[in-house]
């Protein structure tokens, strides 16, 4: 089958990568790519945007199966497009994908089902809201909440930091993601991301991971997009697993159903373990990025019929089988990042490194000029490994790392730390 992915990161080209391999794939396209991807399917520009855009490509190409990667077109209703125009599609609505776009949503969702979650309110002007914080005291979380790029969340420790990010929001700084303002009891414990596949109806757990999400060793630094993710993250035991579907991801489908928008895609749980229990923190309509990553590289060529049983309504057939490995990604990034940093500058290596099923380079930001690859974004590369254990993994994925030639990048040297 021909198939089309949306996107131009390491998500996407992991799924580029796991998709290739399984035999039902003809033609790959990816829009618009990158540089890595291009070296395994074609690449196309395309407005992914723009709904009527996507349906007019997937027409002229022949498109059997449209794979939706990051947020943005999800949000604006590029699967209700595909759909609409009777395209097999991976990804939900953007009525489903509120589940992302919006905290409140959410917030009312986990309500309605009781499913575990911080004790919250909700504002639209700062006195009431700073009357609150007040009342509450810290530590205390303050969310933009719309989509702000991930940067929308202040989890305040002290008072003067919470009353500062309730007028920051109010006044505008994440634009229209922070007219409306989400406060949340401050919650402990560790974090785990935990991904399930679901048709609207079956849910199928397919992996868990954890990121690192500040730039620098040791946890330190500004908070980032992710520096280095690993699956499977053992704080999520298979017993805390069953209580997070029984109690969050379960009743969380079913109510979108019963309300008329079923979610059908990825939904990937952003969990708070703590006292032997989980809690939502958070939910994303697509996979994470680097944590796809790492799931693609233990799933290999079998993610596609998963996929496909996802979009088609049949997950309730799908098997899935895990081999008992582990997998770790390694971020390099842009000397800078995540403030200012320089584009273009050139990173060499790459060709003499392994690609097969325990090494692969995926790349986020590049772009090839003359023949050479070149840095285009924050997050560039993501160097992942698999191995039997999450040590062997990490010792891959290191090598490997030492062998590029990027003086321009950086990347954390302990990922995987808290696990090992
Ligand atoms: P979110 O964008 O909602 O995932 O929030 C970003 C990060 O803020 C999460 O990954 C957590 O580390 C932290 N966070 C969000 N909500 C809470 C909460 N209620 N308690 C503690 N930490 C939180
Ligand atoms: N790595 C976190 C995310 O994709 O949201």
């Amino acid at each position: 089958m021909n198939i089309l992915i949306l996107g131009a990161g390491g998500r996407e080209h992991s799924l580029a990568w796991a998709i290739k391999q399984n035999p039902k794939t003809d033609r790959l396209i990816v829009a618009p790519g990158n540089a890595g991807i291009a070296r395994l399917a074609e690449c196309a520009e395309l407005d992914i945007l723009d709904g009527a855009a996507v349906v007019a490509f997937c027409a002229r190409n022949a498109i059997d199966f449209v794979v939706i990667g990051p947020e943005a077109p999800l949000a604006a209703g590029v699967a209700d497009a595909t759909r609409a125009a009777g395209l097999l599609t991976f990804g939900p609505s953007a009525a489903a994908a509120r589940l992302e776009t919006s905290k409140a949503f959410t917030k009312t969702i986990c309500e309605a089902c009781g499913a575990p979650t911080a004790a919250w309110a909700r504002f639209t002007e700062a006195a009431p809201a700073r009357d609150y914080v007040t009342s509450k005291g810290a530590p205390i979380v303050v969310k933009a909440d719309g989509l702000a790029a991930g940067k929308g969340v202040v989890v305040a420790m002290t008072l003067a930091e919470a009353l500062a990010a309730v007028d920051d929001m109010f006044a505008g700084s994440f634009g229209q993601a922070g007219a409306e303002v989400v406060i949340e009891e401050f919650m402990g414990g560790e974090e785990a991301s935990f991904f399930i596949l679901t048709d609207g109806i079956t849910c199928l757990p397919i992996g868990s991971a954890q990121d690192h999400k500040r730039a620098f060793d040791g946890d330190l630094g500004p908070n980032t997009g992710g520096m280095g993710a690993y699956s499977p993250a053992p704080v999520l035991t298979d017993s805390i697993a069953e209580q997070a579907m029984a109690e969050i991801l379960r009743p969380t489908v079913a109510e979108m159903a019963r309300r008329g928008t079923p979610y059908q895609g990825v939904l990937y749980a952003g969990l708070m373990i703590g006292e032997g229990k989980a809690r939502l923190v958070e939910y994303n309509a697509r996979f994470g990025d680097p944590e796809c990553q790492v799931l693609m590289m233990r799933l290999g060529a079998q993610a596609l019929d998963l996929l496909l049983a996802c979009a088609e309504g049949r997950l309730a057939e799908a098997r899935l089988s895990w081999a008992e490995d582990h997998a770790l990604t390694v971020v390099l990034a842009a000397l800078g990042y995540p403030g200012a940093y320089g584009k273009g500058s050139q990173i060499r290596g790459l060709d003499a490194l392994p690609e097969d099923s325990r090494h692969m380079v995926f790349h986020a930001g590049t772009a090839e000029r003359d023949g050479q690859v070149i840095a285009t974004g924050g997050r560039v590369l993501n160097v992942t490994a698999r191995g039997a254990t999450l040590a062997e993994a990490r010792a891959r994925a290191y090598a490997m790392v030492d062998r590029i030639d990027w003086p321009g990048g950086f990347c954390r040297r302990d990922i995987g730390w808290r696990a090992l």
